[in-house]
């Protein structure tokens, strides 16, 4: 697998791959590769002749106070873990090369709404950066197909919303979310909780399963997201928000809707953790 770090580098290896008539496959992360990204790169390579991996900490989605400087980098482990996966090519671009200009007063791309809720809420101005510089992966690579997980509920429905809105020519394919064997979803962020806080962080994953449950089974949406962010904290879990949205639009649900989404994000330590699940609810329950 070749790394790559420049732009012309990148171009040049892809109008090669492109000239040959190969569909291209991209997977965008943030590095620091766990069983859920090498999970990523398998589809993308069970639907693409070439797939490219990014590893790009993009400042542009960090706030204030947050962790870019802390954020892991282990981009060594990384190109080790996509070779063996059988990636073709990692794309490691260094902030200059994708802010020449700087961060600020580049161009944004914003999906309105949709950006401002939920994690939108608590990290404003994080989606922007999201979309700006997927939008910007999107250009630079021109997949045929790009895979995200589900684990980031919100951003994946975000980059479908832009893609379509711009027109873009790929798919978005979203992957379910990969857990370890006691629930947790698997994050980077994962590496920054302690032993006891690793021991509550399941929690989360449980609460929601017995959120989604009582809302399958009828109980009113909102009466259940409180009793869900009241057994987070008695499991020592800060809610951030927890939620019973509609899964086309993340909308508060109206009582016809059936496919629905339950999202949550805690604090726990120094991480915020954040995890969904999808649940059908009877049109007899949903009134
Ligand atoms: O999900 C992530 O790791 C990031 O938000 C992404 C999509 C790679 C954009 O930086």
């Amino acid at each position: 697998m070749e790394t790559l770090h420049d732009i012309p580098g990148l171009r040049d290896k892809l109008a090669q791959w492109r000239a040959a008539g190969l569909r291209i496959g991209l997977v965008p992360t943030m590095g620091n590769l766990h069983a859920g990204h090498i999970a990523l790169v398998r589809a993308a390579l069970e639907r693409a002749d070439r797939v490219v991996a990014t590893v790009f900490v993009n400042p542009l989605q960090f706030g204030p106070g947050e962790d870019l400087d802390s954020y892991p980098r282990t981009l060594d482990e990384d190109a080790r873990r996509l070779a063996v996966a059988g990636c073709h090519l990692l794309f490691a671009p260094t902030e200059s090369a994708m802010y020449p200009e700087g961060r600020a007063g580049h161009t944004a791309v914003e999906v309105p709404g949709l950006s401002a809720q939920l994690c939108g809420a608590s990290r404003p101005g994080h989606f922007r950066g999201v979309t700006t510089v997927v939008a910007k992966l999107f250009n630079l690579v021109q997949p045929d197909l790009a895979v995200f997980g589900q684990k980031d509920y919100q951003q994946l429905l975000l980059i479908r919303r832009m893609a379509a809105d711009l027109n873009m020519a790929l798919d978005i394919v979203g992957l379910p979310t990969v857990r370890e064997p006691d629930g947790l979803a698997m994050s980077s962020r994962n590496g920054y909780l302690s032993a006891t806080e690793r021991r509550r962080a399941p929690a989360l994953f449980r609460t929601l399963q017995a959120l989604a449950a009582a809302v399958a089974a009828g109980a009113d949406p909102t009466q259940a997201e409180r009793d869900a962010a009241a057994a987070l904290r008695v499991a020592g879990l800060e809610p951030d928000y927890v939620s019973v949205r509609r899964q086309a639009d993340l909308a508060p649900p109206e009582p016809a809707d059936t496919e629905l989404v339950v999202l949550a994000a805690v604090k726990l330590g120094r991480a915020r953790l954040i995890d969904n699940l999808e649940l059908r609810r009877p049109a007899a329950a949903a009134g």
